[in-house]
């Protein structure tokens, strides 16, 4: 078979700029990416897509209506597939058996579900959303019992590895693309297909092929490797504070060794994302359900050490302020969970707003990308307050940072946008209460510069 016709369902942030970088390079191939959220798919039809991501409007608008198509209708995009990704999403458990760690697998199920009751002709099922080791079999469990005579699956796992706000260089210039299917002749063949729908663009021996186990697993051990090594420099980075070492130094040092390399190791106030914390937590509880609790215990610590360093540093924004944030002005500047995405999902800057708040704060947020209804509904939804009301009162969302700034008592740095880096800070300086205090939880500031002009000034692994 070869592929002429992909539906992918999720318009999310893997499914939506996947798909338009797979209709960019195989103008062959009619692509169609759907949604259950008839809102989600009217902004991917309109000129404000829903997700930020540079470099995603211009392949969206040479590609919409040629090959590539966005649409609620979901019955008629299956029906007309040669293959199929899922790439809905995956949340943590927040009930039940695992919750709070175990994924949740019902929009996969789901997925599975509507795949098995529309699909009158072959099929290849791609997993492209991350899961637990062995999901493709619950995959493969409902729609094998619920063929239709003549009809026949194949399921492959195909994880995304891009990182949000580089996600079109990063699918156009892929690394690597894994894809693990069935060892037998048929789940050879679709895994060659899907091979074929990449080789348009990435050349053959970036792409690596593995059964369908070791491609699941590869997904969840990327993401805590790559974890791991935040949470190895984060706790460096407070013996840096014990100790007047300084954590960029350390990590210039230790990066220029071949066999550790020096990406990946920025100290932070934490990670964020998704995806870091969730896709940990899955391993945890898989290796729990392994009965291998060292394992679990191991990578339980990578978690651990982030929440530790998020306290840390809102207890040192506390601390500095004479142990009382109440009724302080707050300037917050960047909400997003990294620069060049809008995207808060586990943001630190949730947990310091949060905490900031606890203590009777009055915040003043600006993010140039985050939308101001979203910055509420993550400081105001019940899983993080039973005072909704209170904490809108208490917060007030700014157009610049300027404005965020005036008569603030502090400001708290939460993420690394560039146009930070090159705020007028003399002329802050002059609209802030004094002492004027800079905590900088992602070590992008020029610190000197800030403690002449007379701030008092925190970062992250330095004694300043
Ligand atoms: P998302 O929440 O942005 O998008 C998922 C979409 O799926 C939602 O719009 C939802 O409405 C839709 N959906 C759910 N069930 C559906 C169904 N049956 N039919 C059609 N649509 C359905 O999630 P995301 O960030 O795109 O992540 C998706 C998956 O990819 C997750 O497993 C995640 O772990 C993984 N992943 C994410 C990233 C990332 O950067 N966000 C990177 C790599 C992998
Ligand atoms: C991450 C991975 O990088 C992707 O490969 C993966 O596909 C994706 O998760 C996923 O599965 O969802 P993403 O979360 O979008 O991508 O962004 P990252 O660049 O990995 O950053 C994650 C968090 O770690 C951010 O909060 C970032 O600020 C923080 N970080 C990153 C650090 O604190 N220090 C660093 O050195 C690097």
């Amino acid at each position: 078979m070869v592929i002429e016709k992909i539906c992918c369902l999720g318009a999310g942030y893997v499914g939506g700029p996947t798909c338009s970088v797979i209709a960019l390079k195989c103008p062959n191939i009619k692509v169609t990416v759907c949604d259950k959220s008839l809102e989600r798919i009217n902004q991917w039809n309109s000129d404000k897509l829903p997700i930020y991501e540079p470099g995603l409007d211009e392949v969206v608008k040479q590609c919409r209506g040629r090959n590539l198509f966005f649409s609620t209708d979901i019955e008629a995009s299956i029906l007309e597939a040669d293959l199929i990704f899922i790439s809905v999403n995956t949340p943590t458990k927040t009930i039940g058996n695992g919750k709070g760690r175990a994924a949740d697998l019902k929009y996969i199920e789901g997925a599975a579900r509507m795949i098995a009751d529309i699909a009158t002709s072959n099929k290849i099922v791609v997993e492209k959303s991350t899961v637990p080791v062995k999901a493709a079999e619950i995959i493969m469990k409902i729609l094998r019992a619920n063929t239709k005579p003549g009809v026949e699956y194949q399921i492959l796992s195909n994880p995304e590895f891009l990182a949000e706000g580089t996600a079109i260089v990063d699918l156009v210039e892929a690394e690597r693309v894994l894809i693990g299917g069935e060892d037998t002749p048929e789940g050879q063949k679709a895994v060659q297909e899907l091979c074929w729908v990449y080789e348009h663009w990435i050349p053959a021996k970036n792409i690596l092929t593995t059964n369908t186990w070791s491609s699941e697993l590869s997904k969840l051990a990327a993401n805590a490797f790559l974890a791991q090594r935040i949470s190895s420099i984060n706790s460096l980075s407070a013996v840096c504070e014990a100790t007047g070492a300084d954590v960029s130094e350390v990590a210039r040092a230790v990066g220029r060794d071949s066999r550790i390399g020096p990406k990946f190791l920025e100290a932070s106030i934490g990670f964020g994302g998704s995806c870091f914390q969730k896709d940990i937590l899955n391993l945890i509880y898989l290796s729990e359900c392994l009965n291998l609790p060292e394992v679990a215990a191991y990578w339980q610590q990578v978690v651990s050490l982030n929440d530790y360093q998020k306290t840390r540093f809102t207890r040192k924004v506390i601390e500095s302020l004479f142990n009382t944030v109440a009724d302080k002005k707050i300037a917050i500047l960047g909400f997003s969970f990294k620069k060049n995405t809008g995207d808060t999902r586990e943001s630190p800057a949730i947990y310091v707003c949060k905490t900031l708040l606890d203590e009777g704060a009055k915040l003043h947020i600006y993010d140039p990308k985050v939308e101001h209804e979203q910055i509420f509904y993550e400081l105001s939804h019940p899983l993080v307050t039973n005072e909704p009301e209170n904490v809108r009162k208490n917060i007030q969302i700014h157009e610049t940072a300027y404005s965020a700034v005036a008569g603030a008592h502090a400001l708290v740095l939460c993420t690394e946008w560039d146009e930070f880096k090159t705020l007028d800070y003399k002329k802050i300086y002059e609209v802030m209460m004094k002492p004027a205090y800079v905590f900088d939880g992602r070590k992008i500031l020029d610190h000197e510069a800030l403690l002449n002009m007379g701030f008092h000034v925190q970062t992250i692994g330095k004694r300043l």
